[in-house]
């Protein structure tokens, strides 16, 4: 059986649904960087060993995440998944786990990397927003990309309700991004782009507003 470790720092809603998938993994352990994140209680409550390490009591970057890093190592994962964990890793701690650590960032990357996704995307007027699974590298946000999820952004979206659009969407395509890894369907490919074995082609698109079906047709 494979070995999971869960990195968290709050809510911890996709770390639910990666516990909820059924994936073919044991996870090994969840670990916060915050004491009171909620996330901690849901792997708990999932049989889950939880603990946290508090990033407050270490000097620098490089001892907290070295310390992460034996904790992490002692369960001998196979994957590490970020799941809402709000630190920037330093290089060592990064170059570690090559290859063998996801994240989910909720903005369709390459666009909105960083804080506050969905009030910039509201405020950059775009029309599908989104969010993204990838491989996590040195530099942030912007590692390999495995899989996308777009939502349409809507007249009269606010942060939350957008937010929370995304979320479902984050839900669905974290566990599969693991599953696929676990099964050993994802390669790299020169230029740092992924490729899923045996993943079926998407041909359909969402645009946003939709286009006046007789207007269009008129115009083919
Ligand atoms: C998610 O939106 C995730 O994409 C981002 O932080 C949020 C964490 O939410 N990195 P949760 O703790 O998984 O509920």
């Amino acid at each position: 059986m494979k070995n999971l470790v869960i990195l968290i720092s709050g809510r911890g809603s996709n770390l639910r649904a990666l516990l909820e998938a059924g994936l073919p993994a044991r996870a090994a352990a969840v670990i916060s960087d915050r004491p009171g994140a909620a996330g901690l209680d849901i792997a708990r409550s999932h049989g889950v060993p939880a603990g946290v390490l508090d990033y407050r009591e270490y000097a620098s970057r490089e001892a907290f995440d070295a310390a992460l890093a034996g904790e992490i190592d002692r369960h001998t994962p196979d994957l590490v998944l970020l799941a809402g964990f709000m630190r920037v890793l330093s290089d060592a701690f990064v170059r570690r786990y090559e290859g063998r650590m996801l994240n989910i960032h909720p903005s369709l990357l390459p666009a909105f990397p960083g804080l506050h996704t969905h009030r910039r995307a509201l405020q950059a007027g775009v029309r599908i927003h989104g969010c993204t699974v990838h491989f996590v590298t040195a530099a942030l946000d912007s590692g390999p990309i495995v899989i996308q999820a777009a939502v349409p952004v809507l007249d009269g979206d606010d942060e939350d309700v957008l937010a929370a659009r995304v979320l479902a969407q984050e839900h669905r395509i974290y566990p599969q991004a693991a599953r696929w890894f676990l099964e050993g369907r994802l390669s790299l490919v020169p230029e740092g782009i992924v490729r899923v074995a045996g993943s079926a082609p998407q041909v359909n698109a969402l645009l946003v507003p939709e286009v006046d079906a007789a207007r269009a047709l008129q115009d083919a």
